[in-house]
């Protein structure tokens, strides 16, 4: 890309900086609740998914159907959806999904404030379906046993897949003492094999709710817990936030720079989305990490299919193809990392918000492929 071309993007990206800003940071709130959702989940639900002091997680999670819990592999026992579905071990590929994501983020359903109504089958079925798509994933918290069990499925399921979790940081130092110990409890118990990093907060800096000091002072605790529990693996820790929140003292804290970058609240029609997208994250985020050695990946992008437009950014189920054909596939080809967002449509924060909010999902929130949309034929490196 020429370099006028260049400096029209980046003049575009400033002026839209104020609105994109105000928006991200409403998805982020939005984020901060859902994840916030497991905070009554240890308490209401004590004597079923209950996270204890000895560092032993009991995944158990079934309806009450009267069976003894305890380990799932051993006996072969039977998983339910949240609506008392059975869920079979084995996947069945469905010929309309392709692995054309680096990466994907994942809400597991249910998973919310204060019902934490979630269950292990559910988050079952989502992993049969995203192992038809990427090999990565990347959960927002700790709470509701949002991440153990993404693991627990990929080990009942026996794929070859990985995640990034997330130890959701908020103003609450209980909520961030918990969601830690949870995440410690995990890696003790699962190993980090299937673990590609540890992100310990998201916008978290944006939404100004610790200091940096204090955040990056998180992130080297965490880093040096993980890395001295004996793994050979070591395993990178970092935050995630606004792609133009990245300065000299976050480079320096981060091992990698994860990046959210959302060309929709740039304002950006979607036939230029790809192109800012890269324009964007290389300028705020690449440049400065390779400065230092360092790698850098997108943690969020994406575009919507229903609800508000943003500027000349207009949701539609046609705009999401045009968006995937042209991200993924230069993506893919420019070996760039990224997390697409998101894997399913999420209607509980179109009920509390708007449903621009709940509308980012490539499938339903029922698992079904939004009417129309092909996978592009461009496979992931
Ligand atoms: C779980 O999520 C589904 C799909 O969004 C919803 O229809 C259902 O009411 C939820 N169940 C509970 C118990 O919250
Ligand atoms: C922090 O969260 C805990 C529950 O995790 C809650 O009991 C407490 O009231 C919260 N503190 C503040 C200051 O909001």
């Amino acid at each position: 890309m020429g370099h006028s071309e260049k400096s029209d993007w980046l003049k575009s990206q400033q002026k839209s900086q104020k609105k994109y800003r105000f928006i991200v940071a409403t998805i982020g709130i939005i984020v901060l609740l859902s994840v916030l959702g497991g905070v009554g989940y240890v308490y209401m639900n004590k004597n079923k998914g209950k996270i204890n002091g000895d560092n032993n997680i009991d995944i158990s999670n079934k309806p009450n159907d009267g069976k003894k819990s305890g380990d799932p592999t051993a006996n072969g026992e039977t998983y339910f959806t949240w609506d008392k579905k059975p869920v079979d071990l084995t996947i069945t590929p469905n010929p309309s999904l392709k692995k054309v994501f680096y990466g994907i983020n994942y809400g597991p359903v249910n998973a919310t404030f204060p019902w934490c109504t979630n269950t292990l089958g559910d988050v079952i079925e989502d992993v049969k379906l995203i192992s038809q798509l990427t090999n990565r994933i990347r959960l927002y918290g700790m709470d509701c046993h949002m991440s153990d069990w993404t693991l627990e499925a990929i080990k009942l399921l026996k794929l070859d897949m990985t995640i990034v979790p997330t130890i959701w940081v908020d103003n609450n130092d209980t909520t961030y003492q918990r969601q830690h110990d949870t995440l410690i409890d995990m890696v003790k118990k699962y190993g980090v094999d299937n673990i590609d990093g540890v992100s310990v907060g998201n916008e978290v800096l944006f939404r100004k709710e610790v200091t940096p000091e204090k955040l990056f002072g998180r992130l080297a605790d965490v880093r040096q817990e993980i890395n001295s529990m004996g793994f050979k693996k070591k395993v990178p820790v970092f935050t995630s936030d606004l792609g133009s929140n990245v300065d000299a003292a976050y480079v320096a804290a981060n091992d990698i720079m994860w990046a959210n970058v959302h060309p929709y609240f740039g304002g950006v029609p979607v036939e230029q989305a790809s192109q800012w997208t890269f324009e964007f994250f290389d300028e705020n985020d690449v440049k400065p990490a390779k400065a230092v050695g360092k790698d850098a990946i997108i943690s969020e992008v994406g575009w919507p299919t229903a609800g508000a437009s943003e500027g000349a950014a207009v949701a539609s189920i046609p705009n999401l193809q045009i968006f995937l054909n042209t991200f993924i596939c230069d993506a893919n080809k420019l070996k760039y990392k990224y997390y697409y967002f998101e894997t399913f449509d999420t209607p509980w924060k179109e009920r509390t918000w708007t449903k621009l909010e709940g509308s980012w999902g490539i499938f339903y929130d029922d698992r079904s492929l939004k009417p129309g949309i092909t996978l592009p034929d461009c496979l992931a490196g």
